[in-house]
């Protein structure tokens, strides 16, 4: 079995870090979502994988996965146009050639591996297997219906009048018999080959097509906001108490990981939170639920509930919350007693 990661599209959504960023290469606890992704892609045993990557930002993830080797994975890049998930299938055919697969979006995580979906998709020698969640807002998603046996009977892409509220997460498996039903659709309203008009297409065909419901968190990290859920339930999780940088007159409350070479000063942190390398922390509180990118400097500020990315100054700011700062950035403050919320782009300045 192979993999088939997307990590292409415009991430217009999370603009303007997308303009110098893959949406996939945002990172969530100081390592970026496609890592996650990744991950998960080896503890399945799948030792060849397909990145999808779009034009504008295909060398960055590139930079990041390489030849692979960090995964124990083999990797082919396949460069393509975002016009949807069912022509990324189409555009990886010959990668792809005639073996099952998994694909995943290199921008949603879950707290659930997939080898329980892989064992199922084998074991019943199934066509395709779809992974689900209810969702409060099914306008958003790909929406199925299900019978009773839990086999797909309808399949709908954004519903303006939802049938129901279980979404396609975003991790499917296929046998090579999606090429076909690939070949019968057309481009939806919004231009784009939906994969889920080809599911519905490999229904009609007669294929064997199930469903499983995830029975852990999911997160799509298209928004600010769903990037810094992905932050805390990824801390939340993850992160061990762990201090290898120095600490000066300091405390360290709860699950902290201080990466080497940072230097916390005169500060406290508070965990679950994670402090990368280099960084210098000053005068300062930071924590619950943040994580410092690489090289940055705080100093005289209060953070929280925030990603910071690398080579950022955060200086006299009384309070930083609920914010996702690009890397090398600058919050400074020239007036007192004023709360500051932030989504900064990489190289932006922002004076307050
Ligand atoms: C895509 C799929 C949709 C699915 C969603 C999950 O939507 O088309 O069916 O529910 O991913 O994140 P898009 O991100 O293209 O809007």
């Amino acid at each position: 079995m192979k993999a088939l990661v997307l990590s292409g599209g415009k991430g217009t959504r999370l603009r303007p870090l997308t303009f110098t960023c893959a949406k996939q290469l945002i990172p969530v606890a100081n390592k970026p979502i496609l890592g996650y992704v990744l991950d998960q892609v080896t503890s399945a045993s799948i030792k060849t994988a397909g990145i999808i990557t779009a034009p504008e930002t295909g060398q960055h993830v590139k930079d990041y996965v390489d030849d692979g080797s960090n995964w124990n994975l083999k990797v082919k890049y396949i460069p393509q146009e975002p016009l949807g998930l069912a022509h990324a299938v189409k555009t990886a055919k010959r990668f792809l050639g005639q073996d099952s697969f998994v694909m995943c979006l290199g921008d949603n995580v879950t707290g659930q591996g997939l080898n329980p979906f892989v064992k199922k998709f084998k074991n019943e020698k199934l066509d395709a297997l779809i992974i689900l969640k209810e969702v409060e807002k099914p306008s958003a998603f790909g929406i199925a219906q299900l019978d009773k046996e839990g086999n797909i009977t309808r399949l709908v892409e954004k519903p303006k009048t939802p049938m129901g509220n279980l979404a396609i997460i975003g991790t499917y498996l296929f046998s090579n018999k999606v090429h076909q039903a690939i070949e019968q659709i057309k481009p939806s309203w919004r231009g784009e080959l939906e994969i889920t008009d080809a599911i519905q297409e490999m229904i009609n065909m007669g294929f064997s097509v199930k469903a499983e419901l995830l029975d852990s968190w999911w997160l799509d990290t298209g928004k600010k906001d769903d990037i810094l859920t992905a932050n805390a339930r990824i801390l939340d999780e993850y992160i061990q108490l762990d201090v290898k940088g120095t600490l000066t007159c300091s405390i360290v409350d709860g699950r902290v990981k201080v990466e080497p070479s940072a230097k916390i000063i005169n500060s406290t942190i508070r965990g679950p939170c994670v402090i990368g390398k280099n960084v210098v922390i000053e005068n300062s509180f930071v924590g619950p639920y943040t994580s410092i990118g690489d090289n940055s400097y705080i100093v005289n500020s209060n953070v929280e509930y925030s990603v910071i990315q690398d080579n950022v100054t955060v200086k006299d700011i009384e309070r930083l919350e609920d914010s996702l700062v690009g890397k090398n950035a600058k919050v400074t403050r020239n007036q007192r007693n004023r709360t500051t919320k932030v989504n900064m782009g990489d190289y932006s300045e922002i004076e307050v």
